[in-house]
């Protein structure tokens, strides 16, 4: 796809016009959290080394045809013997806060706590010990699409059994970590995980099923981040005084037809069964969506699937899902313009999209920027913050992760993406200042370009670009990162 220019209204200002003197700072909060975020599995490399088990994206990566040119993360930007490079940015930076992920089987090879790596865990501790040491605070994800290939082999997400050993891999990690990291996620984008790895198969572990794979998996990881929460909140939070949560992702969505009741209905659809699917069993009534018990019901029985429903119940034996967040973690990348699809082609077929009766579309005046889904549209994360403040919860909410991609030359002078960044951190401002939403943070999506998994290398999101082609994996800073480092020095010194 050719990219088009996000706009020209920077570009023409260069020499004068920087972010930080667009963007209005006096509305963030003194404390508000300013920060980056990475995945263990997309920036560490070291895929094998000092006892690292493997990874269903190792499987996946090695078995070739997935992923783009058939790159690996094997080597990535081999954060595990550069993470002292890597410090140098986030200082670089001035971050107040850093995101990463703990590589499960890095710390435990079989994903279970029969086998610990200390190897890892001197890794982990020595990242976390040195960020706090740079007054940078730590928030750490349990899990970034990574499980640990031993637990596939028994089944992964779709095993009843995996939400227990979840929650064992957890309490190792609130144990060991948790006397110097108060801000845990326990799972990224379970949508993500569930749809593009259980039902495209796009994503690892690769599996096709347009049946009860999705859903399955889906419900295994609220099951595991329910039974993960608790034994925090019961174990460890009297005497660590942290925080959990997990990070959802959500377009922000509008009918495409304003006015069309059939389009407004599929918007709805289209949020329950995206952010909803997730976000209402854990803010809002411990089930799914009445939408997505409903439809889903109703399709399986009509397509003649044995199970009646192929969305599953949560035991009333089992702690529940509600309530089970201290605060909400939200990635925002792009937004959509929804169709009715009831009547249309895929109405017939067992599949996710069949099921919600909806399809998002891009809105043809919205630039594309990079890799061909991001569509870019700052305001619709203003919605969106509003949107969840109404329908969810009070709770504060940072926002987990966000950014802009880059494909094809390398631009280190990064106009369109310093202007993102300005137009992006102006409607976070107006959510905070006029909608009155509770933002505490803002994670730019990423600290470094990285392994974009089915995309490989070829997708480029970071502050600072990784020149792979170097043996020392050069880390060089992009404009927009020199400009997100000013935002952050000009709004702390005025606190
Ligand atoms: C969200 C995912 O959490 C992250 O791993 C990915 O790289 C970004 N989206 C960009 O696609």
């Amino acid at each position: 796809l050719p990219v088009k220019r996000y706009s020209r209204r920077y570009d023409r200002n260069r020499s004068r016009r920087y972010v930080q003197a667009l963007v209005d700072v006096t509305v963030f909060p003194h404390d508000f959290a300013w920060g980056a975020a990475t995945a263990a599995y997309q920036i560490e490399g070291g895929w094998n080394m000092d006892g690292r088990g493997p990874s269903v994206w190792d499987t996946f990566c090695h078995a070739k045809g997935g992923v783009f040119e058939d790159h690996t993360g094997d080597v990535a930007c081999n954060s595990y013997q550069l993470w002292e490079e890597d410090l140098k940015c986030i200082q670089q930076l001035g971050l107040t806060h850093y995101r990463l992920s703990i590589s499960w089987s890095r710390l435990l090879p079989d994903g279970t706590t029969n086998h610990v790596n200390p190897k890892g865990v001197a890794y982990y501790n020595k990242v976390i010990d040195d960020l706090i040491a740079c007054g940078v605070t730590p928030m750490i994800t349990l899990y970034h699409m990574d499980l640990p290939q031993a637990l596939q082999d028994l089944g992964g997400w779709s095993s009843t059994e995996i939400a227990d050993i979840f929650e064992s891999y957890a309490r190792f990690c609130f144990k060991t970590f948790g006397d110097r990291v108060k801000l845990w996620i326990t799972l990224n984008e379970p949508y993500v995980c569930a749809k593009l790895g259980h039902e495209d198969g796009t994503f690892a572990p690769g599996i096709k099923d347009p049946g009860i794979s999705v859903y399955l998996a889906g419900h295994n990881m609220l099951r595991a981040h329910a039974k993960a929460w608790h034994t925090y909140n019961t174990h460890f939070r009297p005497l660590q005084a942290g925080q959990v949560s997990l990070a959802l992702n959500s377009d922000w969505a509008e009918p495409l037809h304003p006015g069309c009741p059939k389009d407004a209905a599929a918007t709805e659809r289209y949020k329950d069964f995206s952010l909803g699917w997730f976000a209402c069993p854990v803010f809002c009534t411990g089930d799914y969506p009445e939408s997505m018990r409903a439809r889903i019901q109703s399709r399986s029985l009509d397509l003649g699937c044995k199970q009646g429903s192929r969305l599953p119940r949560f035991s009333k034996d089992e702690p529940s899902p509600l309530g089970t967040a201290d605060f909400f973690a939200l990635n925002y990348y792009t937004s959509r313009k929804v169709k009715d699809l009831n009547d249309g082609s895929k109405k017939s077929e067992l599949s996710f999209v069949g099921d919600q009766g909806a399809e998002g579309v891009v809105d043809p005046s919205w630039p594309i920027c990079g890799v061909h889904w991001l569509a870019v549209v700052p305001d619709g994360l203003r919605k969106l913050l509003k949107y969840i403040k109404e329908t969810y919860t009070s709770l504060p909410i940072y926002i987990t992760e966000n950014g802009f991609s880059q494909m094809g030359p390398v631009q280190i002078e990064d106009a369109d993406r310093c202007q993102f960044y300005q137009d992006t951190l102006q409607e976070v401002g107006k959510a905070i200042s006029q909608d009155r939403v509770n933002v505490k943070g803002y994670f730019a999506w990423s600290l470094l370009d990285n392994f974009e998994w089915n995309h490989g290398y070829s997708v480029r999101f970071g502050l600072f670009h990784v020149d792979f082609s170097t043996p020392e994996l050069k880390r060089i800073i992009y404009r927009s990162g020199r400009e997100y480092a000013a935002v952050i020095r000009k709004q702390r010194s005025q606190t």
